[in-house]
């Protein structure tokens, strides 16, 4: 009996992320970053993820693998910042309160990170699973409002996230995006998957 390996499939969510706009009409596609670090085996056990963000610009996100999840880590740019402010009426667990998926102190705050700009999550829907979609041009488009101020769309039952992975009130996800245990190594380095708490 002869095992042909299959190694793409658990990669495909790096594929489905899309992206595309970016603020003041000007029509760039947002640069998408992907890299996996971990060998197989050092996956296989759940090691932490190290990763050097120095390249990532404003507006870009980048994706790793931590314990066979991808994992955002996205730089977020002024104008997307201050969009969070907007909408903690809008949000369904805005201080990040719930408990399913509970987000770690050192993120406990307004932009749901350690430095405002940085923001780490897992890229999985809390409803059933699904990766959700970048969706960070603000303005009317399919399938969100009109008042959209950029964010995600997790397109299997649209559920909506806001640039800090908080899920909007009314949708079927019943939390914000998960924060993963994180902290930096160096000014450009994180490692993801250990804070040192533990
Ligand atoms: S899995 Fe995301 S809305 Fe259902």
């Amino acid at each position: 009996m002869s095992d042909t390996p299959v190694d793409t499939s658990k990669r495909t969510w790096l594929i489905a992320s899309t992206c595309a706009g970016a603020v003041g009409g000007v029509a760039t596609a947002v640069p998408f970053v992907s890299t996996f670090q971990p060998s197989e085996k050092a996956k296989a056990a759940g090691a932490a993820v190290e990763v050097d963000i120095s390249a990532l610009k404003p507006g870009e996100k980048l994706t790793v693998e931590w314990r066979g999840k991808p994992v955002w880590i996205m730089k977020r740019t002024p104008e997307q910042l201050a969009s969070l402010k907007k909408l903690d009426s809008q949000v369904a667990d805005p201080k990040s309160d719930r408990k399913a998926y509970p987000t770690p102190d050192y993120a406990r705050n307004e932009t749901r990170s350690i430095k405002p700009e940085v923001f780490v999550a897992v890229g999985i829907c809390t409803h059933l699973g699904c990766s959700p979609g970048d969706k960070f041009t603000p303005g009317p488009q399919p399938s969100l409002p009109d008042d959209w101020q950029g964010g995600f769309l997790c397109a299997c039952h649209g559920s909506t996230f806001d640039m800090a992975g908080r899920v909007f009130k009314n949708k079927p996800a019943p939390d914000n995006l998960e924060v993963p245990p994180h902290m930096y190594l160096s000014e450009s380095k994180l490692l993801i998957g250990e804070d040192k708490k533990a």
